[in-house]
């Protein structure tokens, strides 16, 4: 029997939690999203996170800044930000325009407010075993769902489909932390099916809708879909769901997989920088 990995249900528990901590506190935790240029999926995203914060009793600010922002123009409100007491987390939504250079905005952020856990010093602390202030959004909420369903990762060969320093990358470290056997795959890896084929858990972090089928699928393969596509029939992931649920023992959908699962996770980031800006861990 399949059982559908519900990271919508876990995301729901976890804000809940955090709702009901942050409720004590007389000082609310406050998370900053910076937003640049007019990308339509950006602005969702951004408007999710922030709606998301004030549900669990966050503060929140969305700095809105144009397409032709300059760099220096996004370091000063980053320095800004840096400066202010009551902002406990910064996050600049990812892509940037093309003529912004990612490093230099992202190595801005000082690490005990880096949310996404993407500077040098919080990723840097990830891949040498140490514990970053955060760890990234995306591959820390696949961690918790596989940890949630008890799915033991040690000694299975697991597949990463795409190598992103937002997803893949930082989720084979946290997997090879975890005594998996990782192998990642990306556009230049020859014969993909047959690596999958192998796998005990497939992950797919490339965007390309329903490109996981069941060629790709040992059976009672782990499946889990981190791709989210807007096609002409709606949101899809990149992993063949109908086709290919019956041949897994777990698999993520799409949507109420993984995606409401980086939600939780950055709600639950901003809450523990908070703590360690505040000397509480
Ligand atoms: N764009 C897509 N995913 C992410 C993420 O996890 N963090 C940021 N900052 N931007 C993104």
């Amino acid at each position: 029997m399949t059982i559908i990995l519900d990271g919508k249900a876990l995301a729901s528990k976890i804000t809940e939690n955090l709702k009901n901590e942050i409720s004590q506190l007389s000082k609310k935790p406050k998370l900053a999203v910076i937003l640049i240029g007019n990308d339509p999926a950006s602005q969702i995203y951004v408007k999710n996170k922030n709606i998301k914060a004030q549900n669990i009793g966050f503060e929140s600010l969305v700095i809105s800044l144009p397409e032709n922002s300059t760099e220096e123009n996004i370091l000063e409100h980053i320095y800004i930000l840096n400066e202010d007491k009551n902002i406990n987390g910064i996050l600049v939504q990812l892509p940037l325009p093309e003529h912004i250079n990612k490093q230099k905005i992202l190595e801005a952020i000082d690490p005990i407010k880096d949310v996404d856990g993407f500077t040098s010093y919080n990723y840097g602390r990830l891949a040498l075993g140490y514990k970053p202030y955060a760890l990234a959004c995306t591959p820390k909420g696949v961690m918790r769902i596989l940890k949630e369903y008890n799915i033991e990762v040690e000694g299975k060969n697991v597949l990463i489909i795409g190598r992103s320093n937002i997803v893949g990358k930082p989720l084979s470290i946290m997997l090879q932390q975890k005594n998996a056997t990782v192998t990642v795959a990306h556009s230049k890896t020859k014969d993909i099916k047959t690596i999958a084929k192998q796998s005990d858990i497939v992950i797919s972090a490339i965007g390309k809708p329903k490109f996981v089928n069941k060629d790709f699928i040992k059976k009672d393969a782990i499946v889990i879909d981190v791709g989210i596509s807007r096609t002409m029939d709606g949101i899809c992931g990149d992993v063949d769901f109908e086709n290919i649920k019956n041949l897994c023992s777990y698999i993520t959908p799409v949507p109420g997989g993984v995606g409401p699962m980086t939600i939780a996770m950055l709600m639950e980031n901003t809450f523990e920088l908070y703590k360690y800006q505040l000397d509480l861990i």
